[in-house]
């Protein structure tokens, strides 16, 4: 029988979430019930994360790009992520879940950029899970807001050395480290702008499940997967 939890887990796990429109399509359904059924996978890995113990997980919500979307699936999928904020921070404070939001926060309307600082402070001092969401966000705009902020401070005689670790203080989450395993659903073989700076050794991994449908049995494949993997970070094998 195979054996359910891996035995390697990796420390963060990245997720280009995709398909929530394909899925409602094949129920011949309005997209944004896609979207609604999208927030239960969250819920869900969210959850198994956590009781796992892998202590951080970044979900792409929401590109730069997606605000040429129809205005009304925007301004559903606005209305769905202050529903999600409002709901999920019980369970955020009852699981010991830190939220995070990388991305161009100044994008949002007042009213969600007070709830996004509302949940990052309120779930600040949460210690079991980092939970990052990407919203309004561009690997190369994060790339180059950097190099525009390292300008400024190397002008001021603020830094002196731009090396790695410089830029990487730079970027919207210093602190957490970059994700060892990348997954993204419903079959794309894309980055689609995603983490373009951190994905640099990243595992990766596709799946053709649509995102709704992407919960605990998925989830665990994948990471039994990713145990399956031999890192070499550009080395060689050791004999
Ligand atoms: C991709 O499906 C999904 C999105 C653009 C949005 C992801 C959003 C959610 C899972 C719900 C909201 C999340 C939070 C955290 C509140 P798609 O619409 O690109 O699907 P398609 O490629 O099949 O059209």
């Amino acid at each position: 029988m195979k054996k359910a939890i891996p035995d390697r887990l990796p420390t963060h796990v990245a997720i280009i979430m995709d398909g929530n429109g394909r899925w409602a399509r094949h129920k011949k359904l309005n997209r944004v019930e896609g979207h609604k059924v999208g927030i239960d996978s969250v819920r869900e890995i969210t959850e198994v994360t956590r009781e796992l113990g892998i202590p951080y997980l970044t979900l792409y919500a929401f590109s730069k790009e997606n605000w040429s979307r129809p205005r009304e699936e925007v301004k559903t999928l606005m209305e769905l992520l202050g529903l999600y904020l409002e709901l999920e921070l019980p369970f955020m404070m009852k699981n010991g879940i830190r939220f995070n939001v990388i991305g161009e926060t100044g994008d949002f309307s007042k009213a969600l950029q007070s709830q996004f600082d509302n949940v990052i402070k309120s779930t600040s001092r949460n210690r079991n899970l980092v939970l990052s969401i990407a919203l309004s966000y561009s690997g190369r705009r994060e790339i180059v807001r950097a190099a525009r902020l390292i300008a400024g401070d190397a002008k001021k005689g603020v830094i002196k050395r731009i090396d790695e670790k410089t830029f990487k203080r730079y970027l919207y989450a210093p602190a957490i480290p970059d994700p060892d395993f990348l997954i993204r659903t419903s079959g794309e073989m894309r980055l689609s702008n995603f983490l373009l700076w951190q994905v640099a050794y990243t595992e990766i991994y596709v799946t053709d499940i649509l995102w709704p449908d992407f919960r605990k049995k998925a989830y665990l494949e994948a990471l039994r997967d990713f145990a399956r993997r031999e890192r070499r970070f550009g080395n060689i094998k050791e004999y």
